[in-house]
């Protein structure tokens, strides 16, 4: 379960959205939104001045798929996707790894290459092969990480990321609500973009292009 606009979770939705933009705003960064082509939906991406880079992300720690410790350098590729969720999202998590796929194949066409980089917020269920299988079977190439709470818990902070655990129901299954913001990084692990759930995979790649275009001149 994710933060969606829907009645119940749309409140947690408004509330995320409001503290991001204010942390921003607080800070005196400009933030340029740009409108998708459809008029009647809402921003689904921006993109931060330089100043604001050192907002989201950062360093961390956690496991990939093999049980090996992974730092920020991760962050390798040109573009880095960094997704956090739990690969027991009936929802958001699936449609978004899909989604970031079709995105990673757009950016190709351009000749940019990408990754996307998972990290769960469940590490209680989300075991290094669990989070590694998961995010492989979206994307061979993408990267899955978990790690101890504190260590998972240390990569959301780094990205403003908010999750909660549900109440588990009477077969033991709970539902983890978290932010659904799809980060953009530089090989330099400094923010390039930022998408919401909903933004399509062509407009992504468009957008980074446009970003890593403005860097080099
Ligand atoms: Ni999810």
């Amino acid at each position: 379960m994710d933060n969606a606009p829907n009645p119940p979770r749309l409140f947690g939705t408004i509330v995320l959205s409001a503290l991001a933009f204010l942390a921003m705003a607080a800070v005196g960064v400009a933030i340029s939104i740009s409108l998708s082509g459809g008029g009647d939906r809402a921003a689904t991406s921006g993109s931060l001045g330089s100043t604001g880079t050192a907002l989201i992300g950062g360093p961390f720690t956690l496991v990939d798929g093999d049980g090996e410790t992974v730092t920020e350098a991760v962050l390798s590729s040109p573009v880095n996707f960094v997704y956090f969720g739990f690969t027991h999202c009936p929802d958001f998590c699936p449609t978004e790894l899909a989604n970031l796929a079709a995105a990673r194949r757009a950016l190709a066409e351009r000749d940019i290459e990408s990754r996307t980089v998972f990290i769960t917020v469940d590490p209680a269920r989300d075991t290094p092969e669990v989070v590694g299988r998961y995010a492989q079977f979206f994307d061979p190439e993408s990267v899955g990480l978990t790690g101890a709470q504190e260590q998972v818990a240390a990569a959301a902070q780094a990205y403003r990321v908010s999750f909660s655990y549900g109440e588990a129901d009477e077969t033991g299954f709970y539902a983890v609500n978290h932010s659904t913001l799809v980060y953009a990084m530089d090989d330099q692990g400094r923010l390039l973009s930022f998408f919401t759930a909903n933004t399509s995979p062509e407009e992504i790649a468009a957008t980074l292009a446009e970003a890593l275009q403005a860097r080099q001149s």
